[in-house]
């Protein structure tokens, strides 16, 4: 079963729980890194506890509110490409043409 690691910060909660439960219905093994409420926390600690999961069998998806705090985070650990992505396409081109293994989303500009 492939795992997939999740993270968000307050900001990006909410899409992260939508993921988890789509992800879940799809059978795949999820890691959830948190944050588990709404309160106020910072998108670096939660960046830190998902990069440090990742190998060349587990992937990642970290959330927060435009994506860019935390994919900046997330590029500062050895072995981690986190590309943020807005739809799809920028998606699919970062896992084929960028061997991203971690998809940043920006929860308050993606619909
Ligand atoms: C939190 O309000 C927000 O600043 C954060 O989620 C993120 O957008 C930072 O890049």
């Amino acid at each position: 079963m492939k795992t997939i690691v999740l993270g968000s910060d307050h900001a990006g909660i909410m899409l992260k729980e939508q993921i988890k439960s789509y992800l879940l219905e799809e059978g795949y093994f999820i890691l959830d890194k948190g944050c588990y409420t709404s309160e106020s926390c910072d998108y670096p600690d939660i960046a830190e506890l998902v990069c440090r999961e990742i190998n060349s069998d587990t992937k990642g998806i970290l959330v927060c509110g435009t994506g860019i705090g935390i994919s900046i985070s997330a590029n500062r650990f050895k072995g981690v490409r986190a590309a943020l992505c807005h739809d799809v396409k920028t998606a699919e081109q970062a896992r084929k043409h960028n061997d991203a293994n971690v998809l940043a989303i920006g929860a308050r500009h993606i619909n």
